[in-house]
């Protein structure tokens, strides 16, 4: 008797899928066969830099003494590197597991994109996936099996360097970003080559530190964590994240790659987590500097038993825990529980059935035509308006003389923003090309810096005995030449019909060991500032940072303000767009914007205290300068009262759009708790959000179910809980307007 084709391709499928064992099986299988000190290679990471790197990891590999390497080395050399290690470990090795390669693609691999905290202005849930997913895309064609990203950091201090890198202040809207992070990262097959792992970091509360600064102490409440800290971290392991990364900080004393409470209790028990905890860079040897571990053999073991499973690059697990093993003070099943981790990994990237990258993969990768488009897209919906008395859009007549006036017009490097992957300068397209670009040969369009970004130190030259002394001529000269750069500038703001100035602070001031105890525009940009202003002239800012800047004078002097944060490779077209009104600006913050640095942190969903009316500064009120989710547009918006419909509960209003332009308005959620029996709740928490398109005039009701996620909250125990009593419901467009809606639960 024949078999139809499609029975035998049926019966075949079977018999495959009956005879490849289970990943489980594997894992076991694998495990049971691995001496102890290939084991404790499993559990040590690598970097991968440059040849030098590899001449010096083969022998190691061969030998079974690493389970991973970062793999930082330039695309143009990284594969190759990769396939060497790989092959030493898939072909030479005695047992051939393969390696698996991690990067920091955080806001793109070689097509860069808004820095994060600008992903996160989108309030674009379906936007951060896509891109996220051209990262992966564009990471695994190079040999990036995982990318050490999203950052799950709620970030409201932004002093913090990192605060870049982070979704912004709110759990809630941080959740839905690192959720989709996680989707466009893995997708649903994370073996695809296409995909990549990602990594949950930093566990946990890294961007509490105290001043600001980078790696310093934090001193969070337990139901602060749980409810402001966790929320994030948590949607990212039901969105079924692969990873997650150790925090450097300590936390209540303990540093986090130490923390078995959080790193076990929390990530295992309580969320039933079964993938990998690398800790982050060196941080299993600095719990000796914290002065928690005693000595590497100490913080190694810590480490393990708290449930980091994989070693950064601190040297500690690979030299100290097989003597460890052999004394009883470590036991075997700590080690092999997290050699599993690293091995379930593997086999879940497809590593054992494709060890080695395609060398071509990345210049196909590199080339795909949707990609521009989609940083284009995302780098336009990151932009924030956040003051317009009317020069926006730029009208005709308005476009014919523009003097473009700052040391971020045209700087291509200096838009990457931190971390930028690979991005390369030659593919940013600046505020200055954009703006040619968009108003072609007949608009007069003067480009100058005016400033650089930072003073010039002093110039010195050497001695013949090898000293340097101050090189007085050239500091004159550099003085001179300043001089003229600045009056060059206000000279052509002077006879332009409107002056667009691009400032802010470097992209090197932002992301990690890069904390600011002063939120201002940097070097001469605040004199460039008032000078420009001085000159009566309309004035557009557009400001290009990684955190808030406290812009208090800024928006006082500037007729429009438009917030760009690092746009990456598309930021000028995007720009050029919405200042001429091809597009209206979308962007919503993210993160509240100080008036004056000694604000901080001032975030929306703080407490409501005992005393709600004296909070204020003798000096100053402590209301931010731009609140969360706050962003302009070219039209207006109005927002009905809020109606509750308790029968349903749901709660819905009427948004309106009044003005003369079409435009997307963004419904913001936001409730309270008024009396919680765990502790006093925040004056306000995001719980939804819906974007309306409207044309002039037209109106729509939005409507928004009041679930137990919408009002609940989380208990100390991490209990998810929610209450009967009274709440607040508002329907607004950002956090510090509209009128409450009183809503009884029962
Ligand atoms: C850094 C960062 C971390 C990054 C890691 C690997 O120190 O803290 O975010 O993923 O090292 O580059």
């Amino acid at each position: 008797m024949r078999l139809p084709l499609v029975t035998l391709t049926s019966l075949l499928a079977v018999i495959m899928h009956a005879q490849t064992p289970s990943c489980p099986d594997r894992v076991e299988t694998l495990l049971a066969r691995l001496t102890l000190e290939e084991k404790i290679g499993q559990l040590t990471q690598g970097v991968i830099h440059a040849p030098e790197h590899v001449e010096a990891a083969l022998a190691e590999v061969r030998a079974g003494r690493y389970g991973s390497f970062i793999l930082s080395a330039p695309p143009e050399i990284a594969t190759t590197l990769r396939n060497q290690v790989q092959q030493a470990a898939v072909g030479q090795s005695r047992l051939g597991i393969p390696l698996v390669f991690g990067y920091d693609s955080i806001h793109g691999y070689r097509t860069t994109f808004p820095i994060p905290l600008g992903l996160a202005a989108t309030w674009d849930i379906q936007l951060v996936e896509q891109g996220q997913a051209v990262a992966a895309r564009e990471s695994r064609a190079v040999g990036v099996d995982w990318i050490f990203a999203p950052m799950c950091d709620l970030a409201r201090d932004p002093r913090w360097g990192r605060v870049a890198e982070s979704f912004g202040e709110d759990p809630y809207l941080g959740a839905q970003l690192v959720a989709a992070s996680v989707r466009g990262f893995q997708g649903d097959n994370p073996a695809s080559p296409e995909r990549a792992a990602a990594t949950l970091k930093h566990f946990v509360g890294y961007s509490a530190t105290t001043g600001g600064r980078d790696y310093n102490t934090t001193d969070i409440t337990p139901f602060v964590l749980r409810n402001a800290h966790l929320p994030a971290f948590e949607a990212g392991i039901q969105a079924g994240a692969l990873s997650v990364m150790s925090a450097f900080n300590a936390i209540d004393g303990i540093p986090a790659v130490t923390n078995r409470a959080l790193l076990t209790g929390v990530l295992r028990d309580e969320w039933k987590f079964n993938g990998l905890v690398v800790s982050d860079w060196n941080s299993v040897a600095e719990s000796i500097t914290w002065g928690y571990a005693a000595d590497r053999a100490e913080a190694a073991r810590l480490s393990l038993l708290a449930g980091n499973d994989m070693d950064m690059m601190s040297g500690c697990y690979r030299e100290t825990l097989a003597a460890q093993v052999a004394a009883g003070t470590v036991p075997l099943a700590a080690i092999d529980e997290a050699v599993r981790r690293v091995l379930r990994l593997k086999f879940k990237l497809g590593l054992f059935e494709a060890p080695l990258t395609d060398p071509a993969a990345a210049a196909r990768s590199f080339a795909l035509p949707d990609a521009p488009p989609l940083a284009r897209e995302a780098a336009a919906r990151s932009l924030v308006l956040l003051k317009n008395d009317g020069v926006l859009p730029l009208t005709p007549a308005a476009i014919r003389r523009i003097a473009l006036i700052g040391p971020l017009a045209d700087d291509a490097t200096e838009m990457l923003g931190t971390w930028p992957g690979h991005g390369q300068p030659a593919d940013v397209v600046t505020l200055a090309a954009g703006l040619r670009t968009h108003l072609g040969p007949a608009a007069q369009l003067t480009v100058l810096r005016g400033c650089d970004l930072l003073p010039s130190g002093p110039r010195t030259r050497a001695l013949p005995d090898g000293s340097n002394v101050t090189d007085e001529d050239a500091n004159h000269r550099a003085a001179v030449a300043d001089e003229n750069d600045f009056t060059q500038a206000i000279a052509a703001a002077r006879s332009a019909d409107v002056i667009i100035a691009a400032m802010g602070e470097p992209r090197g001031w932002s992301g990690e060991n890069s904390s600011r105890a002063e939120l201002s525009l940097t070097g001469r940009q605040p004199e460039l500032l008032r000078a420009l202003a001085a000159t009566g002239k309309p004035l557009v800012v557009v400001v290009f940072s990684g955190r808030p800047l406290a812009l208090t004078e800024t928006a006082e002097k500037a007729n429009a303000l438009v917030q760009a944060w690092h746009p990456g490779l598309q930021g000028g077209p995007a720009l050029a767009a919405v200042l001429c009104g091809d597009l209206a600006p979308t962007g919503r913050l993210p993160i509240s914007f100080p008036r004056a640095t000694g604000q901080v942190p001032v975030y929306y969903n703080h407490a409501m205290t005992g005393r709600p009316d004296m909070v204020d500064y003798r000096d100053l009120t402590r209301d931010p300068l731009y609140p969360f989710g706050f962003g302009l547009t070219y039209t207006t918006f109005t927002y009905g009262p809020v109606e509750i419909l308790a029968a349903t509960s749901r709660a819905r209003a009427t948004v309106t759009n009044t003005g003369t332009r079409a435009g997307e308005a963004v419904a913001q959620l936001y409730v309270r708790d008024v009396a919680c029996s765990e502790g006093a709740r925040p004056v306000q928490e995001l719980r939804g959000w819906q974007r309306l398109t409207l044309a002039p005039g037209e109106s729509r009701t939005v409507e928004f179910a009041l679930t137990d996620e919408t009002l609940g909250f989380v208990d100390r125990s991490g209990k998810h809980r929610l209450e009967a009593g009274e709440y607040r419901v508002w329907i607004a467009p950002h956090a510090s307007t509209g009128t409450a809606a009183v809503y009884q639960r029962p």
